[in-house]
């Protein structure tokens, strides 16, 4: 399987996500083309999962992440899966902040980024991955680049099936 992984990243959360679900792809046998938004942008007409990750930032996706998926040429992907992860920031414990809060997390680049994909006719695997920081800029949260590694695995399980 042909698995793309496009992603965009400013202080590198979550290309750090990105490169470990490269990572246990790869372990899991398939192909992958790793796309940096921020480098290089392009977007590929082959392939038979996408993934596309962005930060959270100011509630939503970055802007490059936003015209990839605008893009993405729908009658190439039609039945083939897309997938969304994102990175963001730490809830306030104190249950009215949190709740104040709430809408600057939720639902978060990759859940924007997945009603997006979805409005444009692509089949959307649910639910995203969204992986926490410790702080505004980082570090990810302990844990979160293994429940990336969890998700990596579960999800090529199940479109190889
Ligand atoms: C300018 C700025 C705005 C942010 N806005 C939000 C936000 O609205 N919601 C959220 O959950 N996290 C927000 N964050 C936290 C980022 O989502 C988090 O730092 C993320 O991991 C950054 O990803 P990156 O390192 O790939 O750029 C913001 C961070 C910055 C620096």
């Amino acid at each position: 399987m042909k698995v793309i992984i496009a992603v965009d990243s400013v202080h590198g959360n979550t290309k750090q996500v990105a490169e470990t679900l490269k990572d246990e792809i790869e372990k899991a046998g398939h192909e992958v083309v790793f796309i940096n938004l921020r480098k290089e942008f392009r977007v590929p007409s082959e392939g038979d999962l996408l993934l596309v990750g962005s930060p959270t930032r100011v509630a939503k996706m970055t802007g490059k992440a936003k015209r990839f998926m605008k893009r993405l040429d729908v009658a190439a992907w039609t039945g083939r899966t897309v997938a969304t992860f994102d990175t963001h920031m730490p809830l306030p414990d104190d249950p009215k902040e949190r709740e104040k809060a709430l809408k600057w997390v939720e639902p978060g680049a990759a859940g924007k980024l997945s009603a997006l994909a979805a409005e444009r006719g692509l089949k959307v695997h649910s639910p995203p991955l969204r992986c926490m920081v410790s702080d505004m800029k980082g570090p990810l949260a302990p844990g979160e680049l293994e429940k990336a590694g969890e998700y990596a695995r579960q999800i090529v399980a199940s479109i190889s099936r």
